[in-house]
C-alpha cells in the first residue's frame, strides 16, 4: 500500500421509515465499487454509511405502531444492515444517528455555533415539508407544495434557533467557483448556484420544539436539532470529531467524496460546507449529484407503490446480477430506467453471453486440446493477436481514466469491450479447425493461451464491480497465486502461468428464457 494515498468516501445515512428499495441499493453499490476499487488501486479506503433515525416522520410512525421511536428504527436499521451484507457492501464504518458518540459530538457542534455567534434564537414562521424534513420560503413552493416531492407543506410557527447561512454565502459562492470539481456533475453546480445561492440565502431554522425525538439542544432542552444539522454531522462525528481520540479526523477528513442522490445535493453543496466553515474545518472534496433508478416514469417510492424489492431480485438473480445492473444500466449523473425485460437483457447478453459463454469455452477447449492445461505460447505471432494483447494490457488505464471521473457505466463498458474482442479473436482464430491440424498445435495453444490470459485480466478488474464473479473466474482458469489477481498483474501480458490446471465450473450466469421468465413475474405480482 503507498503511503498517504487515503480515500474517505460515505453514501447519505438512509431514513429507516421504510424497507429500502433497489433505488436505495443504487447509491449504496456505487460506493461500494468506487471504494472497492481505490483499495484494489492501493488506497487507504474508509467507507461510510448508516442511518439517520431522528425526526418528526419517525416519530410519527412510531407512535402510529404503538412502539418508541427507538424500538421502531431498531429494527429497521438491522434490515438494512442485512441488505448491505446480501449487496456485498465493503462499508467500513456504519453509523446510526442515534449512537452515543454521535448525539454527544451533534450537542458540542451546536453549542459551539451558538457560543461563536453562528446560531441565534428568533421566531420562526413558515412552511415545513414533513416527509423530506425540509423548511421554505412561500416564494419556493410550488402550487402551494414541497418543490421536491410534490407533498403538501405544513405551516409552523415556533421560536427557533436559526444558523447564519447568510455570514457565508459569498464565502462558499467564492469556493465554489474557483472550485469546478467540487459540485459534480457541472450540471448541479449551475442549479445550486442560480437555484439557490445567487438569489441570496436565508438564515436557517435549526431546532425545533413541536416534537422530541431528536437530540436535544443542552443548554435549552425543549428544542431538539434539526435533524439535517444532525444528518449531515455524521461525516465527522464518526470520525471522532470533538472526542478524545481525533486520529481518524486527521487520518480521512476532508472527505474525498460524498456521493448522493440529485435531490439532496442542495443539503450536502450548502448547508454542508457552510457548517464545515463555521467549524473551521477543510471543506469535502467532492459532493457528486448522481440521478434515480425510476420505474414507469417516476422515482421509486413507497407512497407511489413502485418500489422494487431488492431482496426479492438478488434471491432471484443473484448479487452480481443485480450489481452489474444498477452500475451499467443507469448513465452516472442521469437517471435510469429500471424493468424486469431491461435487467434480463443486461443478464442474458453481457453477463451469459459475453462473459459466461467466453470463459466456458475458453475452459472447455483448453480441457479438450490440452487436457486442461494452459498450453506454451508464442508471442505477438499474428496481427489479431497484437491487437487483442495491446487491448488487454491498455484495459487497467482505461477503466482508471473512467473511475477518475466516476463514469462506472463507460468503466465496465471497456472491460466488456476486451470480452468481445475474445469472442471476436475465437471467430477469426478458429480453433476448432487449428485443432484437425497436427502442425498448427503451436499455434492453437497460442491461442488459448491469449484467451486464458485475457480472462485473468477481466477477472482482476472486475473485482471492484461482480464481487461474487471474479473469484470465479480465477477458480475455474485455476488461479491460485493471489499475485495474479492484484491490479499490479495486468500491465504486462503473459503473467498467467504455462502448466496451470484449469478447472471447468458451472455457467457464471445461466441465460435466462426471456418470455417465460417475464410471463412467470406477471403471474407472480
Ligand atoms: N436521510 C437522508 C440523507 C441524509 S445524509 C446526511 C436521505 N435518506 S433517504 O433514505 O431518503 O435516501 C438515501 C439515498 O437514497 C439518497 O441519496 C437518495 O437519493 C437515494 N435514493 C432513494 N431513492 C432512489 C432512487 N429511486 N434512485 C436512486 N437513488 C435513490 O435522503
Amino acid at each position: 500500500m503507498q503511503e498517504n494515498k487515503k480515500f474517505y468516501i460515505t453514501t447519505p445515512i438512509y431514513y429507516p421509515s421504510d424497507k429500502l428499495h433497489i433505488g436505495h441499493s443504487y447509491t449504496t453499490v456505487a460506493a461500494d465499487a468506487i471504494a472497492r476499487y481505490k483499495r484494489l488501486m492501493g488506497y487507504d479506503v474508509y467507507f461510510l454509511t448508516g442511518s439517520d433515525e431522528h425526526g418528526q416522520k419517525i416519530e410519527r410512525k412510531a407512535k402510529e405502531k404503538g412502539i418508541t421511536p427507538k424500538e421502531y428504527v431498531d429494527n429497521i436499521v438491522a434490515s438494512f444492515q442485512d441488505l448491505w451484507k446480501l449487496m456485498d457492501i465493503s462499508n467500513d464504518g456504519f453509523i446510526r444517528t442515534t449512537d452515543a458518540y454521535h448525539e454527544a459530538a451533534v450537542q458540542k457542534i451546536f453549542k459551539k455555533l451558538y457560543d461563536q455567534g453562528d446560531i441565534y434564537k428568533a421566531s420562526y414562521t413558515g412552511h415545513y415539508c414533513t416527509p423530506c424534513e425540509s423548511f421554505w420560503l412561500e416564494r419556493q413552493l410550488v402550487d402551494g407544495c414541497c418543490p421536491d416531492c410534490g407533498r403538501k407543506v405544513e405551516m409552523v410557527e415556533e421560536e427557533s434557533y436559526f444558523f447564519r447561512l447568510s455570514k457565508y454565502a459569498d464565502r462558499l459562492i467564492e469556493h465554489i467557483k474557483t472550485h469546478p470539481e467540487f459540485i459534480q456533475p457541472v450540471s448541479r453546480t449551475n442549479e445550486m448556484l442560480n437555484n439557490f445561492l445567487l438569489p441570496g440565502l436565508e438564515d436557517l431554522c435549526v431546532s425545533r420544539t413541536t416534537f422530541k425525538w431528536g437530540i436535544p439542544v443542552t443548554f435549552d432542552e425543549k428544542h431538539v436539532v434539526y435533524v439535517w444539522i444532525d444528518a449531515l454531522s455524521n461525516y465527522i462525528t464518526k470520525l471522532g470529531y470533538l472526542s478524545d481520540d481525533n486520529s481518524m479526523m486527521e487520518k480521512y477528513w476532508p472527505a474525498d467524496l460524498h456521493l448522493v442522490g440529485k435531490e439532496i445535493v442542495r443539503f450536502h453543496t450548502i448547508i454542508w460546507p457552510i457548517m464545515l466553515m463555521a467549524l473551521d474545518l477543510p471543506l469535502p472534496k467532492q459532493v457528486f449529484g448522481h440521478g434515480w433508478l425510476v420505474l414507469d416514469g417516476g422515482k421509486m417510492s413507497k407512497s407511489k407503490g413502485n418500489v422494487v424489492d431488492p431482496v426479492k431480485l438478488v434471491d432471484r438473480y443473484g448479487v452480481d446480477a443485480i450489481r452489474y445492473f444498477l452500475l451499467r444500466e443507469v448513465p452516472f449523473g442521469n437517471d435510469g430506467v429500471f424493468s424486469n425485460e431491461s435487467l434480463i437483457n443486461r443478464i442474458n447478453t453481457d453477463l451469459a453471453n459475453d462473459l459466461g459463454n467466453l470463459l466456458s469455452r475458453t475452459v472447455s477447449m483448453i480441457d479438450k486440446y490440452f487436457g486442461g492445461i494452459i498450453p506454451e505460447h508464442d508471442v505477438h505471432v499474428a496481427e489479431e493477436d497484437d491487437s487483442l494483447i495491446t487491448m488487454a494490457e491498455s484495459l487497467a488505464a482505461k477503466v482508471d481514466s473512467c473511475m477518475d471521473s466516476l463514469m462506472l457505466p463507460e468503466a465496465l463498458q471497456e472491460i466488456f469491450a476486451l470480452t468481445s474482442a475474445c469472442n471476436k479473436y475465437i471467430d477469426v482464430t478458429a480453433p476448432w479447425i487449428l485443432a484437425k491440424d497436427e502442425e498448427k498445435q503451436g499455434r492453437l495453444g497460442t491461442v488459448m493461451y491469449n484467451l486464458a490470459e485475457c480472462l485473468r485480466v477481466v477477472g482482476v478488474m472486475l473485482t471492484p464491480f461482480l464481487t461474487h464473479t471474479s473469484p470465479r473466474i480465477f477458480e475455474q482458469l485455476g488461479i491460485s497465486d493471489e499475485e495474479l489477481t492484484k491490479i499490479s498483474s495486468v500491465g504486462t501480458f503473459g503473467m498467467l502461468k504455462v502448466g496451470t490446471k484449469v478447472q471447468k465450473g458451472e455457467a457464471l450466469f445461466p441465460r435466462i428464457d426471456i418470455a417465460k421468465e417475464l410471463a412467470e413475474l406477471e403471474n407472480s405480482k
